[in-house]
């Protein structure tokens, strides 16, 4: 389940003008700065295929990224905060959504959790809206790497882990399947590589 090759093929604003040859794709989202487009950095292999950075807000189109010739890694602006005014953040959640309900390419979203923080509302809120409108997902846990700070709330990673999945679980009837992942280690680049391998294959 390796990456041989990736490359950057568009970025769009709508829907209508993603790739139109119909490969499988999984999209990642989550919260503005919590890791997607260093998780797909630490997918591939590559420093700076994605553009990243410490600012919230850095992405801001639904970003193609074709792997092995045969299906596309899909890098998508963060919901929440994020160093852009609110019209443009409306705007972002308006296209990815409409993404997300539209695409039909897409097999499954990758719903990252920032695992160095306490669980927030907002992914809560995003989990639930991805379940009511039956798109399948798996939870990614970013930045396991980080050690607990006070100012976070004082807890591990696995603790925040462990208390964002008691609070999903009150949404969902079974629990979607869940990675632990760091972009500075690559902690769970292998698991999810053979994740999207086997859901390929269905
Ligand atoms: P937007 O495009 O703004 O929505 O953000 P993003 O979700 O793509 O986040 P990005 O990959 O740009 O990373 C945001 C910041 O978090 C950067 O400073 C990264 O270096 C840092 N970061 C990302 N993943 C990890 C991780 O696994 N561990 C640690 N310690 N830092 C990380
Ligand atoms: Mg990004």
């Amino acid at each position: 389940a390796q990456v041989s090759t990736a490359e950057f093929v568009k970025s769009s604003k709508r829907t209508e003008d993603c790739p139109a040859d119909g490969l499988p794709e999984f999209a990642l989202v989550g919260r503005s700065n919590v890791g997607k487009s260093s998780l797909l950095n630490s997918l591939v292999r590559r420093k700076r295929l994605a553009l990243t950075s410490k600012k919230p807000g850095k992405t801001q189109c639904i970003n193609h990224f074709r792997i092995n010739d045969s299906w596309y890694l899909v890098d998508l602006p963060g919901y929440g905060y994020a160093a852009a005014p609110q019209e443009v953040r409306i705007d972002w959640d308006g296209f990815t959504k409409d993404y997300f309900l539209k695409r039909e390419s897409l097999v499954s979203v990758f719903l990252l959790i920032d695992a160095s923080i306490p669980a927030k509302q907002i992914d809560l809120e995003y989990a639930s809206w991805l379940g009511q409108n039956q798109i399948p997902m798996t939870l990614v846990f970013t930045k396991c790497d980080k050690r607990k700070k006070k100012k976070n709330g004082g807890k591990r990673p696995e603790e925040n882990v462990e208390d964002f999945q008691n609070l999903i679980n009150e949404f969902f009837k079974s629990t979607p399947p869940w990675i632990m992942t760091s972009s500075v280690t690559n902690q769970g680049r292998d698991e999810i590589l053979l994740h999207m391998a086997q859901l390929r294959n269905y």
